[in-house]
């Protein structure tokens, strides 16, 4: 069951947008992509520059656009890349993030759109894990409480937003950082991978990701869903895992606790989400963490 609907991207160019808008193209879905002005990414060709602090996306994108027979099916995936920053300059993370991210979401349902907005396993605590969406909300950290003010936001004023929570998403593209290249840097080097210990997460890979926003369109989902790998890893498990697939089943992983890491704000210990709600809801297959590795490992060879 294909959407024909229109996508608008707020966030092109960041890792999950920029995966959601191959995925849309790659299906002949018409999709079109923000970046923002003065991001890292500014060379990213065919992506509108639009920023959430000075910005109206009506303006930018131009009212035409939204005028399309089908509601256009809007995806902010727009975010800061430093969850600490949010802590440190919590005035402007604020402004930005909740403020003017509200207003976003105000300004697409004005036009008829439908806003999608990607939130965080962070609002929980992290003590238990394995989250559904029934579950009591207390964010762990200013990151989170600010994801949450977004999500009360639209559960008040757009009933027919959806909200999809994700918890740590990673993918088999060596030329994209995330804890996988990382962990290939460290294994290449000879240094031991140092994990945070009774860290449990659900690792979900990106393209499972893009084809849950399509299909969150298609099912014409609203409210909040959990998007999340059925699999559940102890993090040094994890990267157990990954030094098997790359021939070093000894490679050191070294587990310590969460407090020696000092993180500037509070993480959760146990983020892990439980998405099998959404997976009934729209029959989503996720692919499995032994399965994204195997691929980041051939593409490493490919090189
Ligand atoms: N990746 C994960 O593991 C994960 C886990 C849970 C939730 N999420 C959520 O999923 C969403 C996407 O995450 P991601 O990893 O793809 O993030 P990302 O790679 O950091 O991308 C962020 C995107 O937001 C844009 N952006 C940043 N500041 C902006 C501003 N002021 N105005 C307009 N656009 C702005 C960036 O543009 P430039 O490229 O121009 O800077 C980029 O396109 C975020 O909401 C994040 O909180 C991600």
């Amino acid at each position: 069951m294909p959407s024909e609907e229109p996508f608008l991207i707020i966030g092109a160019s960041g890792f999950i947008g920029s995966h959601l808008l191959a995925h849309l193209t790659a299906q002949g879905i018409p999709a079109v992509g923000t970046r923002s002005r003065s991001g890292k990414r500014r060379g990213v060709p065919d992506l509108i520059p639009f920023d959430l602090d000075h910005d109206r996306i009506v303006d930018t994108v131009g009212r035409d656009f939204f005028a399309s027979p089908r509601p256009v099916q809007a995806v902010v995936c727009a975010a800061v890349d430093n969850m600490d920053w949010c802590f440190r300059e919590r005035e402007t993370s604020r402004r930005i993030f909740v403020n003017r991210t509200c207003r976003l979401m105000d300004d697409l349902v004005s036009v008829g759109a439908r806003p999608t907005f990607l939130s965080t396993c962070f609002v929980f605590d992290g003590a238990e894990g394995n989250y559904d969406e029934d579950h009591p909300v207390s964010p762990v950290n200013e990151y989170a409480r600010q994801k949450l003010e977004v999500e009360q936001h639209l559960a008040a004023h757009a009933p027919q937003a959806w909200t999809l929570r994700l918890d740590k998403i990673v993918g088999d593209n060596p030329a994209e950082e995330t804890f996988f290249t990382q962990w290939f840097r460290l294994l290449n080097a000879g240094q031991p991978i140092v994990c945070i210990a009774d860290s449990v997460l659900s690792p979900t890979f990106v393209e499972d990701v893009a084809e849950a926003i399509r299909l969150g369109a298609v099912h014409r989902l609203a409210g909040v869903h959990h998007v999340a790998n059925p699999e559940q890893f102890l993090r040094a498990d994890l990267a157990r895992l990954f030094c098997r697939a790359f021939g070093a089943p000894d490679h050191p992983v070294i587990e310590k606790p969460l407090a020696e890491f000092r993180f500037t704000d509070a993480r959760a210990l146990k983020s892990s989400l439980n998405g099998s709600r959404f997976a009934r809801l729209t029959s989503l297959r996720h692919t499995s963490m032994n399965e994204v590795i195997q691929r980041f490992h051939a593409r490493i060879s490919a090189r």
